[in-house]
C-alpha cells in the first residue's frame, strides 16, 4: 500500500511518483515480464503485488500514455524496522542514462522509509549500483534462510491455484448438497 501520502520528485522531464492510481499496470507487467526474475509473471500477480506495496513509478513526461512509465521499483515494508527493495527496472530503451540511480536516490530518501533497522534486496549482477547507496553483501549468509520457488510462473496450474487460494476464482465445480 502507498503509506501515508503521495510523494513526487521532478528532474528535467522526469517524474518519480508513488501514486498507485497513476501506475499503468500493464506497462509495469510488461517491464517486469522482461526481467530475469519475473519472466512469465501473470498480470494478476503483478496487480496484487502492486496493491500491497509502496510503488515508485518513473515517468518520462516527453512520452504519453503508458509508454511514459520508464522505470519502476517496489518496496515491501512495515515502515518501522525493515524494507525489501525489489522489482527495480528501467525500460530497456532508457537504460544507461542515470535514471536507475535517481530512482534509487528517491526510494532511499522516502520520508516513511527512514530509521529502518535493515534494508534488503537480491540481485544477480547489479551489486555495484546498490553498493553506491550503502548496500553490502550479506556479511553472515549462514544466518539468512529462504524458501525459493524458481520457475513458479512456468507451472501451468500455478495461476489457477494462486487465485483460488485467495478466493478470487471460484472452483469450477461445487458439489451439490
Ligand atoms: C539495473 C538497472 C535498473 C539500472 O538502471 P539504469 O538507468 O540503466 O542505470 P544508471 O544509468 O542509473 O547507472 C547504473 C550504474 O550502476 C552500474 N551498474 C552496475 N551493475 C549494473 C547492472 N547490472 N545493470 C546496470 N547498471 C549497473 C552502472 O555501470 C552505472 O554506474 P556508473 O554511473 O558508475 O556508470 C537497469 O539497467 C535495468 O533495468 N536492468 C534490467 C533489470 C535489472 O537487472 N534490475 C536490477 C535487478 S536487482
Amino acid at each position: 500500500m502507498a503509506y501515508g501520502f503521495i510523494q513526487t520528485w521532478r528532474r528535467g522531464g522526469l517524474e518519480i511518483s508513488t501514486d498507485p492510481r497513476r501506475l499503468p499496470l500493464r506497462r509495469v507487467h510488461a517491464l517486469l515480464a522482461g526481467t530475469y526474475w519475473a519472466e512469465a509473471i501473470p498480470l494478476a500477480v503483478v496487480r496484487r503485488a502492486v496493491k500491497n506495496s509502496l510503488n515508485f513509478g518513473l515517468y518520462d513526461t516527453s512520452q504519453t500514455g503508458a509508454a511514459a512509465l520508464a522505470g519502476f521499483a517496489r518496496i515491501i515494508s512495515d515502515y518501522a524496522t525493515f524494507a525489501y527493495l525489489c522489482d527495480v527496472v528501467i525500460a530497456p530503451e532508457s537504460r544507461g542514462r542515470g535514471w536507475g540511480k535517481w530512482l534509487m536516490e528517491c526510494v532511499l530518501v522516502h520520508p516513511q522509509l527512514q530509521q529502518l533497522r535493515r534494508w534488503y534486496l537480491a540481485t544477480l549482477d547489479a551489486q555495484p549500483l546498490y553498493a553506491r547507496f550503502g548496500f553490502i553483501p550479506v556479511p553472515e549468509p549462514e544466518r539468512h534462510m529462504e524458501i525459493r520457488r524458481s520457475g513458479l510462473y512456468r507451472d501451468a496450474e500455478f495461476l489457477h491455484r494462486w487465485l483460488a487460494a485467495r478466493g478470487e476464482v471460484l472452483t469450477a465445480h461445487r458439489p451439490s448438497r
